[in-house]
């Protein structure tokens, strides 16, 4: 077995967004674009994203990319570029998802059609670049910058993390491990996080299991009995 590695919770990540991708991209596929519930159901997601994946490639950018840029030149400005498309493309789909309920509900159907081909292009853009880091940039990464400097980065990356995120990545992260992943992930939150942030995030991680699971990870770490 391969020693865990800060940066390697970074997956967990990257799971979260894909599952968030594509459930937007699925009820953007779906909706009657002139119903406002529905236009409404797919901007509720979209905050979701934009939120998420905003704050992903902000982490991406200023804290993790420049440790490895420092030394292995001419790999990140691609994955930076792809981030700046990223941008781009949330501030298309907020514009669009924004123009919807003002235009009559006869007159959707172009802007809908807009819509759903952003949100395709934004899920298919972003696994693509999700899987390119992981088979390419995290690997480097792991080659590169030791165990110390990635858990600085992780600590910093932690403490700009808005509060406001948790109650709906914790949950929605917790759903998507199993529990030896859960024990891996709430350990690194736990080494990474100040003992303040790491209360804030533990409340809404038993939404994410059953109550079973929750007991079996209590058990598992002996500390969190004590949050
Ligand atoms: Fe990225
Ligand atoms: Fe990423």
């Amino acid at each position: 077995m391969q020693a865990h590695r800060p940066m390697d919770s970074v997956r967990f990540i990257h799971r979260v967004l894909r599952t968030m991708l594509n459930g937007m991209e699925q009820t953007a596929a779906n909706a009657d674009y002139a119903n406002d519930q529905q236009v409404g159901a797919i901007a509720g997601q979209f905050q979701g994203v934009n939120m998420m994946l905003g704050e992903h490639i902000k982490q991406e950018d200023e804290l993790i990319f420049p440790s490895l840029e420092k030394r292995v030149r001419e790999v990140i400005p691609s994955y930076s570029a792809d981030h700046t498309q990223d941008r781009e493309l949330l501030t298309k789909m907020g514009g669009l998802l924004a123009d919807l309920p003002k235009t009559p509900a006869a007159q959707r159907g172009a802007l809908g059609k807009q819509a759903y081909r952003t949100a395709v292009v934004i899920n298919c853009t972003s696994d693509h670049h999700m899987q390119k880091e992981e088979a390419i940039v995290y690997p480097l990464i792991n080659k590169h910058v030791g165990d110390d400097e990635q858990w600085a980065i992780i600590r910093q990356l932690y403490a700009r993390l808005p509060v406001q995120m948790f109650p709906m990545a914790m949950p929605g992260m917790m759903r998507l491990l199993d529990q030896e992943e859960r024990e891996e992930q709430v350990r690194d939150f736990m080494k990474a996080m100040t003992p303040e942030t790491f209360k804030a995030a533990i409340a809404h991680a038993p939404k994410g299991m059953s109550p079973a699971e929750w007991s079996d990870l209590q058990r598992r770490i002996p500390e969190l009995g004590r949050v």
